[in-house]
């Protein structure tokens, strides 16, 4: 019997691996732990609710306006009892956040083989995102099992000298998640609110756009909802305390913007169902809504996720006022480049990753 162990602490990766959670649990050749690190708290519980997981270990490292030595550093400390305790076969990461780098540190320190879900994302800027850009090269260099979205992220892998046998394209498992949460006769007040209305979807959270790139998104948005009045939206903020500043200083009492709380994953992919388009500085958000069909204006500098600009539902807008204003504008008002854009195809896979990588773990030999 093989020993999973998966760690994970913020609401991306819970979403994208609490289905795989549920796949291994399902493997008769497999004995699955969880562990979670509590880098973020309530928008990690609501993912753990919605998919009903119990982990077997919670590091709750989560502090208010923790910076990145206080979540590596803490994760290093918790994590390393558990790793000695467990003693697993291989332990699973995903994607790019501190828990995933911190944790893959931690089994490189002892040893303990690593498995990369999402492995391969690129935009080869570390300063852009950051952190992660630097997290996911980093967790490259010491994973051994390589789980790539993409055909794409695969080739990025490969390039860098990554052994291709210990590669495999699975498609990205937020397709998995999608296809469990999306009901068509889902509904509730703040979709009420909006009928009659194009219902716009914003989130915004990313470190290196928190001052001033976050000022220029907002009042960019601010002044386009002025200007059109069949036009609402819809900003589940993040918890971050900073960005919930800048939101409120700009926003106000606007009525034409509910500023809500984080919704629940089953929620959120409803909200982005019901949408005419939704604008992010979001990753995993730029993998769902092409699946859904939804136009995104990504404001940021960079994208991992060039797929899905290639693909044409994505477009990078960048983060100064004008050009996200100019952007925001054009689609509104230009329905032939509002259709172009809502009929790509989604490039991010079909819905079966968690089973290819279960099957990988569980039949594959697992040498390294
Ligand atoms: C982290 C990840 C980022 C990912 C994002 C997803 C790193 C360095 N960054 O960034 O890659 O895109 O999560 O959302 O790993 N907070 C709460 N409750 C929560 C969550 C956050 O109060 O449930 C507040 C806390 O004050 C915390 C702050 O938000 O200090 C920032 O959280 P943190 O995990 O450090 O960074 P994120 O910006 O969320
Ligand atoms: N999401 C959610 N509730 C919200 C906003 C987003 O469940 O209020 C989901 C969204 O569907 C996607 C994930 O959270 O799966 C994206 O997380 P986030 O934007 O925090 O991080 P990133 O993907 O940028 O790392």
């Amino acid at each position: 019997m093989k020993k999973v162990l998966l760690v994970f602490g913020t609401r991306p990766e819970a979403i994208k691996m609490s289905p795989l959670v549920n796949e291994l649990k399902s493997r008769s050749g497999i004995c699955t732990t969880v562990c979670v690190t509590g880098q973020h708290r309530q928008m990690l519980d609501q993912v753990l609710k919605v998919f009903k997981i119990s982990p077997d270990y919670d590091l709750s490292i989560m502090k208010k306006n923790q910076d990145l030595f206080d979540v590596t550093d803490n994760i290093l400390g918790s994590l390393k009892p558990v790793l000695e305790k467990e003693k697993p076969d291989v332990v699973l990461v995903h994607g790019d956040t501190s828990t995933t780098f911190a944790t893959a540190l931690a089994c490189f320190y002892l040893k303990i083989p690593v498995g990369h879900v999402e492995a391969g994302l690129r935009t080869y800027n570390i300063y852009s995102p950051y952190p992660e850009e630097f997290n996911r090269e980093a967790v490259s260099i010491i994973s051994q099992f390589n789980f790539a979205p993409t055909k794409l992220a695969k080739e990025n892998l490969v390039k860098e000298g990554k052994d291709p046998q210990k590669i495999w394209v699975t498609g990205n498992t937020a397709i998995d998640a999608l296809k469990t949460t999306v009901n068509k006769n889902y509904m509730d007040d703040n979709l009420k609110w909006a009928r009659g209305k194009r219902l716009i979807i914003i989130t915004a959270h990313r470190r290196e756009n928190i001052g001033e790139p976050m000022h220029n998104m907002f009042n960019a948005i601010k002044r386009v909802l002025d200007e059109h009045d069949d036009i609402c939206a819809i900003y589940p903020i993040h918890m971050n305390p900073v960005v919930r500043d800048e939101a409120h200083k700009v926003f106000g009492n606007d009525d034409r913007i509910r500023i809500i709380e984080p919704l629940d994953v089953l929620d959120f992919h409803n909200y982005m169902h019901h949408s005419y388009l939704i604008l992010t500085d979001s990753g995993g958000i730029q993998e769902e809504a092409p699946a859904l069909g939804k136009p995104v204006l990504v404001m940021r500098d960079t994208t991992e996720r060039p797929e899905g600009i290639k693909a044409g539902t994505l477009k990078l807008v960048g983060t100064t006022e004008n050009k996200i204003y100019k952007e925001f504008t054009k689609l509104l008002d230009n329905q032939d480049e509002y259709n172009k854009m809502a009929h790509s195809a989604n490039p991010y896979g079909d819905g079966l990753a968690c089973k290819r990588i279960a099957d990988i773990l569980e039949f594959g030999e697992m040498k390294h």
